[in-house]
């Protein structure tokens, strides 16, 4: 499926009629350049699924887990300089199949990823419109 946002509204919309379709196990891949809206797209999935409007960009390395039923994890392997050091960072809690996962930068860390997972590319910068890909382990109703 291939969406056009033409602002962050329109992307955090999708964003959130998207993450009410996930479930316990469900793992999202973001990739796409520096400022593409990864972090904009995960940030209003979890609002949705919390009910929550005080979702903060965390200050987190690579790991934050967010609540919820199932719970909602956000890797980010942006700085990730090798697939070893991937593996020693102890994201073992995340990888298990109990929660929703959300990764940005995927590819640097891919074969830690299972290959069924729903794949989120964004192309965009700036103010800019955004275009998303999205390929997914099933069909979604959006
Ligand atoms: N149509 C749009 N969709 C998404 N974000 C937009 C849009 N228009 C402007 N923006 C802005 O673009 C920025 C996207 O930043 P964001 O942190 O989500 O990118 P990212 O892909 O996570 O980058 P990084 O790789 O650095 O983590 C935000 O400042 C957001 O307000
Ligand atoms: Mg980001």
């Amino acid at each position: 499926m291939e969406r056009t946002f033409y602002t962050e509204a329109d992307l955090r919309a999708f964003a959130a009629q998207f993450a009410r379709l996930l479930r316990a196990g469900d793992v999202v891949a973001l990739s796409g350049p520096l400022g593409s809206g990864k972090t904009a797209f995960i940030k209003a999935a979890v609002a949705e699924r919390l009910e929550s409007d005080c979702v903060t960009s965390p200050t987190f390395t690579f790991w934050h887990r967010y609540g919820g039923d199932p719970p909602i994890d956000h890797l980010d392997f942006y700085r990730i300089e090798s697939p070893r050091e991937a593996e020693e960072l102890g994201i073992e809690g995340a990888l298990a199949g109990a929660s929703i996962l959300f990764v940005e930068w995927p590819e640097r860390a891919a074969h830690l990823l299972p290959e069924m997972c729903f794949a989120i590319d964004l192309e965009g910068k700036g103010n800019g419109p955004r275009t998303m890909r999205l390929r997914g382990p099933r069909e979604l109703q959006l």
